[in-house]
């Protein structure tokens, strides 16, 4: 995590060009890197993917994509047309060496004209069946030996379980160094998330009390109104566990949770996040009841409008058992954390959209008002807002105005929108910039994503061998299922809801 600079000569060969990551995030993200003067001048995005599309319908295809998706909506005519020089096509399938033969050619001549190398990023904007092939043909064709020079991305999701992740990681390694693999977790570009890290490391406020001796527990809710949409035959095979909190949350409660690292240099940070996941209390299989729950909607109201239940969902079993809720207490075993509960939900198609964490302190020690003063008296609590609204509050007591001694609780907020006029930008253009300059912090290294799944997998086996049998067990537009509520209930706790904005 170094003060970036412009990057030198680089070539995207991006696989997938004409599918839907490609549409929404990449070429939006790196089109806002080039308005913002981020783009080297020696540049060259290739689009490789099975459909036969001459160059310029290719363009258009992507001048299209930006219109839809881009955050600066559309884009203005010249600065489109110097940008698409930049952009070409082939057509080509993943399994042939002929495809990466092309590839090579098509580099070569962009390097002969530059008179100079390039870095090479192969994005693999691809369903995940592909990456092996995809991985394999790279690294055999000896696109990818310049080690310091050739880098790959993998998105997510990263192997379906433990031993599909190791065995990808193996194959990776096969082909390349591990500081050439870049596994994409995009909740670590979002700007929020990134500010864990200065809120908690550049104050020296928060972290004596960052602590078991002050803090009662954590909750984070990471919930969605939309449903699955279209990805019915994704969903079906991941679920609410390896959907959202095998990668996103667990990398939230690493950042919450981690000691303060030395330096930030990539491994130094990705150590000391390793260590909370190692961390992490294993849960039992037969004991996976009592710290998860998962649940499934049904049909029911989101917005004023009617909408399906997930078994009605396009390319759904009409039986399906997988969640689309899942909530888990977890435990961290070290110094700093031991008994403070970690409470994690998410869910799709829920009463709201909102990703934010609660750190909840404890009660002061002695209560010397008098009980008629302390009136509705809370615990500090600090919330770090996510999504869609970005900011920080901080709740504290203080004495309502008047002739008496009446405690209320009141909140300071740090808002992005108000402290920052400068647009922010999306987590695909930190994350694409950083891996042009190779710089791997925000990425997901191989004992990160192994460490994550074998938390989870206990869990996964007990829900895969005790399907539910009470699907759906939520109705669309609530709060997720009652067991939810339970499970921190029986802590003697509730699921915290803030007021958001500036209220
Ligand atoms: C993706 C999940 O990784 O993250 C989706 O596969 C989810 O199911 C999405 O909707 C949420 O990302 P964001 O950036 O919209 O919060």
């Amino acid at each position: 995590m170094e003060t970036i600079t412009k990057p030198g000569p680089t070539i995207i060969v991006i696989f997938g060009a004409t599918g839907d990551l490609t549409r929404r995030k990449l070429i939006p993200a790196i089109f806002n890197l080039y308005l913002d003067k981020w783009i080297p001048e020696k540049f060259a995005v290739i689009g490789v993917s099975r459909k036969e599309i001459a160059d310029v319908d290719f363009r258009k295809f992507l001048h299209d994509a930006v219109d839809d998706f881009s955050r600066r909506g559309k884009p203005k005519k010249p600065d489109w047309d110097s940008f698409a020089e930049n952009l070409s096509y082939l057509k080509g399938e993943f399994h042939e060496n002929v495809t990466y033969e092309r590839v090579g050619k098509k580099i070569s001549q962009l390097e002969k004209a530059w008179k100079t190398t390039a870095t090479r990023v192969f994005y693999t904007a691809v369903p995940p069946m592909f990456f092996e092939q995809i991985a394999t043909k790279i690294g055999e064709s000896g696109l990818s030996k310049d080690q310091e020079k050739s880098r790959i991305v993998i998105e997510k999701p990263f192997g379906h379980d433990l031993e599909s992740a190791m065995h990808l990681n193996k194959l990776l390694h096969g082909m390349f160094c591990e500081n050439q693999i870049y596994r994409i977790d995009h909740y670590l570009g979002k700007e929020t998330v990134q500010n864990i890290l200065a809120f908690r490391f550049a104050n020296a406020l928060f972290e004596p009390i960052w602590n078991r001796n002050y803090i009662d527990h954590i909750q984070m809710t990471v919930s969605e109104q939309l449903g699955i949409g279209t990805r019915g035959n994704y969903y079906e095979t991941a679920g609410a566990l390896r959907d959202m909190i095998q990668n996103h949350i667990l990398q939230l409660v690493c950042l919450i949770a981690m000691e303060p690292p030395v330096s930030f240099d990539a491994d130094e940070v990705r150590n000391r996040k390793v260590d909370v996941l190692n961390a992490i209390k294993r849960i039992k299989e037969e004991d996976a009841h009592k710290f998860a729950v998962r649940g499934q909607y049904g049909e029911g109201w989101i917005q004023g409008k009617k909408v399906k239940g997930y078994r009605q969902e396009q390319d759904v079993n009409k039986n399906s058992t997988r969640e689309t809720f899942a909530a888990v207490k977890f435990y961290i075993d070290n110094w700093r954390w031991q008994g403070v509960p970690i409470y994690l939900r998410t869910g799709k198609r829920m009463n709201e959209t909102l990703s934010v964490i609660t750190i909840q302190f404890k009660h002061v020690p002695h209560q010397s008002f008098p009980s008629k003063a302390v009136g509705n008296w809370q615990p500090n609590r600090l919330v770090l807002n996510i999504q869609p609204h970005m900011g920080i509050r901080l709740r504290f007591q203080a004495k309502r105005p008047g002739l008496e001694m009446l405690l209320h609780p009141v909140d300071m907020l740090f808002n992005y929108s108000e402290t920052y006029s400068s647009g922010t930008p999306e987590a695909y253009e930190t994350l694409l910039l950083d891996i042009m300059e190779g710089d791997s912090t925000l990425f997901m290294r191989a004992d990160q994503v192994e460490a994550a799944w074998k938390i989870l997998m206990p869990i996964i086996n007990a829900w895969e061998t005790n399907p539910s049998v009470n699907f759906p067990n939520y109705d669309a537009g609530m709060q997720g299922p009652e067991d939810a509520e339970a499970l921190i209930a029986k802590d003697g706790h509730n699921w915290i809801v803030m007021p958001l904005e500036n209220e």
